[in-house]
């Protein structure tokens, strides 16, 4: 199957020397990034094969079956490499105590929190479970995502950490997007045990039983103060990348506990939040190779305004990227309103902010196929987004609404509009 685009407005295709490298720096707002020379596509099963002038594509292709963009801008499909997809329950009860005064730790205390959402979700169905989970990832597609990593982390016992990954492998195989699975059993103690015992647990028994499914790509612990601390961790991750499982994790969102260095002394793929590191620890993690992964919408539902230190690690040629942390606490799939946030609050670039859910994402995702993601090149999967104005800014500037007519993941056409 071929279909051939013509006509394009401003084409952010992000491929900029080796593809497969994160942009750092002031390459992440280059004007190579950005092609505006009037170009079409060819795209033949799932993979763009010609990229070119409009004139040269349809002189050998025809216009009468091509499809016109009509000038509009087109930026690749975006990746949303931190995610908690899969879960139940409701707890927008607790923006109220947030208003109270209450902190995350005090309202996981009174009964909120992780645990709470983790009664409501053992409660769930596969069935229901599968139903929750394709509905969010229809949002999450309608805003421009077409890879996505998602995590276990609600179960916290062995059955209910594999039905999760079970129900996220189920929709691996129905969606047209690239999921990538990560076991996330170490998100908190579950209600019955004390957090030694669950870690002894899970290296007894839980982590060996994801590893012999092979379900779970790889394995992420939330190492902070009160809940994993830096051995935990430690003796986690090295029993998964003994198993061949990379290594993602949650570090210093709260508090600097130098999760960050023990991310980088691990060789983690990334270490998200990173919100308190020490300048120290992100030069580290830089060196090691550890994508610094972001997560505004975070602190934004905390109604904090202490962001994470993008223009430093800009101004320093750290590798960064943005995800949106879709969870109970933080109900937003949509890669667009992080832009927003970083763009209208953080005065961040929105063409860096672009690479940051797309190209250097996917360098730390890769696809189980191999094929190159999170840029528009030939002999890359055909993901891109079509925007509804011409120009590539307009991305991240309509906060609460999707700016995509129409985004064609792994080939497919979806057309929003
Ligand atoms: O990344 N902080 C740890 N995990 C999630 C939140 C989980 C929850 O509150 O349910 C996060 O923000
Ligand atoms: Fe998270």
């Amino acid at each position: 199957m071929r279909t051939v685009l013509l006509d394009a407005g401003p084409v952010a295709h992000l491929a900029t020397g080796d593809c497969s490298k994160p942009l750092t720096g002031s390459m992440m707002s280059s004007d190579s990034l950005v092609d505006s020379s009037n170009l079409g596509f060819v795209i033949e099963n799932g993979i763009f094969t010609k990229i070119a002038q409009t004139e040269e594509i349809e002189s050998e292709y025809g216009r009468k079956d091509s499809i016109s963009l009509h000038g509009r801008a087109i930026v690749p499909g975006l990746i949303d490499a931190h995610t908690h997809l899969l879960w139940g329950g409701d707890r927008s009860d607790e923006m109220r105590l947030r208003q109270q005064g209450k902190s995350y730790q005090d309202i996981a205390q009174l009964g909120g929190g992780i645990n709470y959402t983790v009664e409501e979700t053992r409660n769930l169905s596969v069935n229901d479970l599968f139903k929750k989970g394709k509905s969010r990832l229809s949002y999450s597609l309608r805003n421009g995502t077409t890879a996505l990593e998602t995590k276990s982390g609600y179960g916290l016992d062995t059955e209910s950490e594999l039905k999760l990954l079970e129900v996220a492998n189920q929709l691996k195989s129905d969606s047209d997007m690239d999921l990538s699975l990560t076991w996330l059993g170490a998100h908190n103690a579950p209600p019955e045990i004390d957090i030694n015992t669950y870690v002894d647990q899970i290296l007894s028994e839980q982590l060996p039983a994801v590893i012999e499914q092979g379900i779970a790509k790889s394995a992420d612990v939330f190492c902070e103060e009160g809940w994993f601390t830096l051995e935990h961790t430690e003796r986690i991750c090295k029993e998964a990348i003994s198993k061949n499982m990379e290594i993602r994790l949650h570090v210093d969102e709260f508090s600097d506990g130098d999760g960050l260095a023990l991310a980088a002394e691990l060789g983690a793929k990334t270490a998200d939040h990173a919100l308190h590191s020490s300048d120290q620890n992100r030069e580290y993690a830089n060196k090691a190779g550890t994508m610094q992964g972001f997560l505004p919408g975070t602190p934004y539902v905390h109604g904090s305004n202490f962001w994470p230190p993008i223009q430093d690690c800009i101004d320093n040629d750290y590798a960064w990227s943005l995800a949106s942390d879709f969870n109970p606490n933080c109900q937003s799939l949509s890669l667009p309103m992080v832009g927003s946030i970083v763009t209208h609050r953080m005065n961040i670039d929105p063409l860096a902010a672009l690479v940051a859910v797309t190209r250097n994402p996917a360098s730390a995702l890769i696809r189980d196929d191999g094929l190159a993601h999170g840029v528009i090149a030939e002999g890359a999967s055909a993901n891109l987004n079509i925007l509804r104005g011409t120009k590539i800014e307009g991305w991240c500037q309509t906060p609460g609404d999707s700016p995509f007519g129409t985004t064609i993941c792994n080939g497919k056409f979806y057309n929003h509009e």
